[in-house]
Parts: structure tokens; sequence; C-alpha cells
């Protein structure tokens, strides 16, 4: 067995050639992948691991002279094999090198590209198994891959208890917590602490742009749910971004550049941050949309844009509750609906709080945990709980 640094069990993809040219190590696989090595990475990534903790253990100022790499070849099975002047020959195993040339050790390889979608591609919520999702891998998987595609995925038929948000998120990661506590309430109180907290309806946002990172994910468990109205709403802000930015210019170019102070009214907190509606991010930084008029406070820009700025949001508000962008659908006792908190954008509308009851528990749970966990599940070689048939891990598309 060859230790590799990290905890996948990587299939065996035997090395067909392997050489040292010019300071390099070449390597090649049969189906003609060639991968270029550097010296120094292949020592770090194996002499330099510690067996235990599989992380490196090298001191950069303590690394070899690349020119003390004497050889490389292939052995009898189709590893990698090095010869260092000072150390005993290495071997390396060929499937870690190839999970490496395929790229499949970078962030999004096991969790995939968002996919964006309207109603026309999506006419409901991704629905799945909320009896099994505890105990069920296949299931957590699906659910979780489709909350970082699609940004959104509901578990129908959850048990309707106070608990049953706080056992899905440990099926997760930790969540993240807030001034609202970790797994919180959502439902019309007499002192409510926030617009959720009352009867009234909330337009299409995205939760506590107050914060430098808002939360990366949002999770809602209906426990009880016997009022008229309240309909959840849902819509992909990428479609949305995407709408803006070909049919509505001036307002796409207002709501990406200028800035609103986001600040909560908590008595016994002060959460601030600065940013546009629309924060497009970059290749290292996922958009985050800035959609919650309850906690925006003033604007962060000269008065010569704001009529553009209030323009722009109206703009903004329209497409973003547009049917052609807005799935909408009713939260029954057992439902827990999972979302991109910075992606999609959600609302209801109002209800009559004196007329039944309308309970939600909830949390957060940031984008690195949950990726996390998803990235563990689909690690090669990972072992699985109650493997289940492909149908009953989605019940609807
Ligand atoms: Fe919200």
């Amino acid at each position: 067995m060859i230790l590799t640094p990290d905890f996948a069990d990587h299939g065996w993809h035997p090395l067909v050639r392997a050489e040292l040219t010019e300071g390099i190590v070449r390597i090649a696989w049969s189906d003609g992948l060639e991968f270029d090595c550097h010296p120094l990475w292949l020592y770090e990534q194996t002499v330099g691991i510690e067996p235990r903790t599989r992380e490196g253990t090298i001191e950069p100022g303590r690394l070899p002279d690349p020119e003390d790499l004497l050889g490389a070849g292939v052995t009898g099975d189709g590893a990698l094999a090095l010869s260092w002047s000072a150390e005993p020959d290495v071997r390396v195993h060929p499937g870690w090198l190839r999970h490496i040339a395929d790229g499949a050790h970078l962030p999004t390889a096991a969790t995939g590209e968002p996919a964006e979608w309207t109603t026309a591609t999506m006419a409901d919520l991704p629905t799945f198994d909320g009896s099994a999702v505890l105990d069920d891998d296949a299931v957590l998987e699906a659910w979780l891959a489709s909350l970082c595609t699609l940004g959104v995925g509901r578990l129908r038929g959850c048990p309707a208890t106070e608990e049953w948000m706080g056992e899905v998120a440990a099926r997760i990661g930790p969540i993240r917590g807030s001034n609202f506590g970790g797994v919180f309430t959502v439902e019309s109180i007499v002192e409510p602490d926030s617009t959720a907290n009352t009867g009234l309806a909330l337009g299409q946002h995205t939760d506590l742009p107050t914060r430098e990172t808002p939360p990366g994910f949002q999770f809602l468990h209906c426990v009880e749910n016997t009022v008229s109205g309240g309909l959840s709403r849902m819509a992909d802000g990428l479609a949305v971004v995407a709408e803006l930015r070909d049919h509505h210019r001036d307002a796409y170019a207002s709501l990406t550049t200028d800035e609103w102070v986001f600040a909560n009214r908590a008595i016994d907190g002060d959460h601030r941050w600065v940013g546009p509606i629309i924060d497009l991010g970059g290749p290292r930084s996922p958009l985050t949309l800035r959609a919650f008029y309850p906690v925006r406070l003033a604007p962060h820009m000269p008065l010569a844009n704001q009529q553009r700025a209030y323009d722009a949001m109206r703009t903004f508000s329209q497409v973003a509750h547009d049917p052609r962008f807005m799935i909408t659908s009713a939260f029954q006792p057992g439902d827990l609906v999972g979302f991109d908190n910075r992606r999609i954008l959600h609302g209801r509308d109002a209800f009559d709080a004196t007329a039944g009851r309308r309970r939600l528990r909830g949390c957060y749970i940031d984008h690195d945990d949950l990726y996390s966990r998803l990235r563990v599940l689909r690690r090669p070689g990972a072992a699985r709980s109650a493997p289940t048939s492909p149908t009953s891990r989605r019940i609807t598309t």
C-alpha cells in the first residue's frame, strides 16, 4: 500500500512512462495523458507527509535542492518511482497523481458548478425523501448536490418535530449562529425581533446582508402550518442577475456599483456592512446578493446616484417577483427547504396570524461546511450507509 497525502481511496491508474527531463518529472498514462511535476512538489507530498495527519511537514526553507532528485521511473505495477540522493527510494500512488492531473482535487470538482434555472427549466423545487436523510447517505448526497448546483432542494416527509432541524444540521456540519441564535424560529409573535417574525409579506430577499460574509446556506423546516396565505417563493439570483444584465443595463450598472449601508436593528447587536445589492464576486468568491430592505439603512453613494439606485431596485424587485423566475409553493408540515442564501432570493406572502399557526425552525450553515460534507460523501472509496435505489432519492424534479 502506498500512503497518499489525503484520506481518499484512489483507484489504481498505472503509469506507462516516467522520466526526469530538464529538471521536471514527466509522467504518462496509457490513454495518452501526460503530466509534468516539479520535483519539490513531489518531495513535499511524499517524503514530507506525516502518516497520521497526512499533512506536510517540510518548512519551505528546509526543502532539498531539486537537483537532489537523481532519477524517475515506473515500478512493475505502474507506480512512480523516485530516487533522491539522501532518501530511501520513494513510490508515488499513480491514482493519486491521476486525480491531480484530472483536476479532481479542485474545490468544485466534487460539488459541481452552479446551474442557472428559471421556472421554464424547473417548475417546482427539487424534492428528496426527508424520512431517509438521517440514515441514508445517498439521499443526503443527492440533496446536498442539489443545493450546490441548483442552489435549492426540499426534503419532504420529515418528522414535524422541534428537534428535527438540529438533527439534519448535524448531518451536514456546524451551524453558523447569528443574533437569532443557532436553530431559530420563524413565527408571528407579539414582540417580533425581525420582520420575519410577523405575518407581513416578505419580498424577495437574502438574509443577513449586514455581514461581511452573509451565511452561505439557509434551512427552513416547517413544524406547523395551518394559516391561509404565507406561500413561499424562491428565485434563482443567477437568472435574475443575467436578466438584469441582458435587458436592464442601467439598472444592472447601478445595482452592481452603487453601495448601501446595511445594519440590523437588534437591541443587543449592531452588525453593519457596506456593499452593492448585487456583489458579483470574482473567480474565487461567489455572487452575493444583498437584498433585504428591512436592514438597508442608508445610501453610501453620491446624492446624484440615489434616484437611479431607487429606480434600479424597483426593476430588481419586478424581475425577482416575475413568475418566469419565481417558484411559489406552500410549506407542508415536515417540509425542510435548504437554499443558497447568497444566491437564491426567497420571500413569502402575508398571512393572518390570528387564524392559524405557521411555525418554522431554521438555521444557517456556511458554504465551506456543506461543501466539505458533500466532498467527503463523494470521496473515492467512501463507505456508504444504507444504500437505496436511485429512484427513491429524488421524489420530483
Ligand atoms: Fe429570510
